[in-house]
Formats: structure tokens, sequence, C-alpha cells
């Protein structure tokens, strides 16, 4: 690690991830020698607060990385395919947050709580893949159960929070919501039939961001629908659990965007070789890196998105055995997608990579 601290760019830094990062960074107190904020043409001449001061935001262009060290990018999957290969040969070691370079054999695709060691691995293109959210938060409940009975199969339902989809879709969620709150006119003294007239002229609303209203409402459509009929969404969560985690996982997904605003919520279940119990299971998950259990049905207690906002451990709860088959666990897996979905994880993948490589 060097002692003068490093000159790190963030790519997106207007953007929901890319300011968090900015949050992240200041509040673990990254040794940042010298801070540079790119985002679009659109936002130049914006400034942006890091540790009390102002910052300008650039125009991202090719020679914004000139004697960057670390480029932390969350900019969509274009700008990181032009943009990524181009810092990392200016001798800038990129964390992206995109999908572009997760399954590059050659791109190391890390959650440092699960496969921190895979960070050896950078020199070869000199970028590091941060993973999937919903992946992330799934791996690090994961990882103990699997060390102590190896998981077989995971079958995994998500309800995703539409601040993974960027700033326009918490936007878009909010306007519906109001529009829809102000004009439905409906009291528990009315009949449901007034309710579902009063619902009736939403159904089909305009939309920007999703191909169908978002508020109040559950859309098992998130990415691109793939030829085998899953979104790229599910298969993202099946190949990334292989490389990260053990590609010897039979891994099946249902991707829901759901409206909440933060935090992605999951249900998990396993099968393992060996028997988990859940008191074992919850004794293990308890004294895992990165996971908090919340799991007292009987008070109530069990992870909510509400309580999973700003946390940097991923909550687990709901753990039961699945009475279905011989071997088997339930739970109910959330974490700050924007967090350790995504800001928080590059920066633990930036720390290790100073700490022990640059
Ligand atoms: P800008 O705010 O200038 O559009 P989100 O995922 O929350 O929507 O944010 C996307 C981020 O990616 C923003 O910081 C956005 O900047 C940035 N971005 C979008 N298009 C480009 C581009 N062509 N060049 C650089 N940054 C971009």
């Amino acid at each position: 690690m060097r002692t003068d601290g490093y000159k790190v760019a963030v790519v997106g830094a207007t953007g929901a991830v890319g300011n968090m990062m900015l949050n992240v960074l200041e509040k673990r107190d990254f040794p940042v020698r010298e801070i540079v904020l790119l985002a679009s043409g659109r936002s130049a001449g914006r400034s942006l607060a890091f540790k009390g001061k102002e910052y300008p935001v650039q125009e991202l262009t090719e020679s914004s990385f000139a004697g960057v060290e670390i480029g932390l990018f969350s900019a969509g999957g274009s700008i990181s395919a032009k943009f990524a290969p181009i810092a990392a040969e200016a001798g800038c070691v990129v964390i992206d947050n995109t999908a572009h370079f997760r399954m590059d054999p050659d791109v190391p695709l890390v959650v440092p709580e699960v496969n921190a060691e895979a960070i050896a691995g950078y020199t070869t293109k000199n970028i590091i893949a941060n993973p999937n959210c919903s992946t992330i938060q799934m791996v690090v409940a994961l990882k103990p159960l699997h060390d102590a009975a190896t998981i077989k199969r995971i079958v995994v339902s998500t309800y995703q929070s539409v601040s993974g989809t960027g700033k326009e879709a918490i936007e878009e969620m909010l306007v519906q919501s109001r529009e829809m709150s102000t004009s439905i006119q409906w009291t528990r003294d009315d009949g449901v039939d007034k309710l579902w007239a009063g619902l009736a002229p939403f159904r089909t609303m305009s939309t920007e961001v999703y191909p169908h209203r978002i508020a109040f409402e559950c859309l098992p459509h998130i990415d691109v629908f793939l030829e085998n009929g899953y979104t790229k969404e599910e298969m993202k969560m099946v190949w990334e659990t292989g490389k990260i985690l053990d590609p010897a996982i039979k891994v099946t997904a249902t991707t829901v965007r759901v409206p909440t605003f933060f935090g992605h919520s999951e249900a998990v279940n396993i099968e393992t070789e060996r028997k988990l119990t859940a008191v074992r299971a919850r004794e293990l998950l308890s004294n895992a890196p990165g996971v908090k259990v919340l799991d007292d049905p009987k008070k109530f207690e069990y992870p909510l998105t509400a309580l999973a906002g700003g946390e940097y451990d991923t909550l687990v709860g709901r753990i039961r055995e699945d009475e279905s088959i011989a071997n088997g666990l339930n739970m109910w897996v959330v974490s700050d997608n924007i967090l350790k979905g995504a800001a928080l994880n590059a920066v633990q993948i930036a720390e290790v990579l100073i700490e022990k490589y640059l």
C-alpha cells in the first residue's frame, strides 16, 4: 500500500451507484490522494461534495485517466466496454460495476467475503468485475453454508427495488405512485369494485423506464429476455454464482422488479449434500463475515428493506428446514443493493487491491 494515497476516478459519479461510491470511499476513509469525478457531457459544470470539499464533474473522455490508479466504473455496460480498456491501458486498475466483463475468463469476478483471492488475477487485463447485485448478497449468505454442507442446488426468487435500475426508475415510480394515490378516491367504506374502477385508467399507463407501470405492481422481467425464456438478470445469477462460489452448484432463478426504493429481497432455497439443521445454519451465519442474522419470528423479526438500507451487512432470516427434501433450507436474504450490491463491494475490492497488490 502506498502511504500517500491513490488517484481515484469514479465514472458515473452523478448516478445512484457512483454517488454511493463517493460516500463509501469517504466513510471507510479510503486513502484518496486525488479524486476525479466523471460523467456524461450533460453533467459537466456540476460539482459534487467529497470529504467536505466540492469537486467539479468532468466529461468522460479518452484522456480522463492520465495518472489515475484506480477507476470505479458505474456508467453502464457500453461506457465500460469502450472506456475500461482505455483506462486499463493507461495503467489504471478498473473495478467495473457493469455486466460487460463479468464472465470474461481473464477478469476476476469478486465478492471479498467469498473469493478475495481471485483479485490476484487482475493483472491480465487490469480489470476486476463487480458482480450483479442479486448475486452478491446471495453468495455472501450461502458461502458459509456451502463450506459446511456443500450446496448442490439453489432455487432463488428475487424481489428487486427500482434503485437497481437507476435514478430515472426511482423518479418514474415516485411520479406514478403520486399520480395514482391522488387520483384514486377510495375509503374502506367503499366497495372494492370502486377501487377496481379507480385502477382501470392506470392499466395502460405510459411509461419510460419499464415496459409497464411499476407503482403498485410486480414485473417478472429484469434486463432482456434470452432465447431460453429466462431474463439476462436470471442467467447472471446462474453464471456468476458458478464463477464466484462453485461451478458445480446448479442454480435456477426468477427475478422480479417490485415497487420498493432500496434493497433487494430474495427467497432462497438450497439443497445440500449433508444435512444442515436450521439451528446450525443460524449459528454458521451468525459468525460469517458480512452477514447479520435477524431471525426471531415470534417478535416479528426478519430482514426488511427498511432495515437493510444503509447497512453494510447482508441480512438473513426466516431460516427453516425445507420439509419436502432430506437436506434443504429456506431463507430470506435482504441487502442494500446500492451499497453491498454495488458501491460497497467495489470499494471493498479496492481495499484488498491496495492492501495486497498496489
Ligand atoms: P449523467 O448524470 O451525466 O447522465 P444511473 O445509473 O443512476 O442512471 O446513473 C448513470 C451514470 O452514468 C450517471 O452518472 C451518468 O451521468 C453516467 N453516464 C451516462 N451516460 C454516460 C456517458 N455517455 N458518458 C459518461 N457517463 C455517462
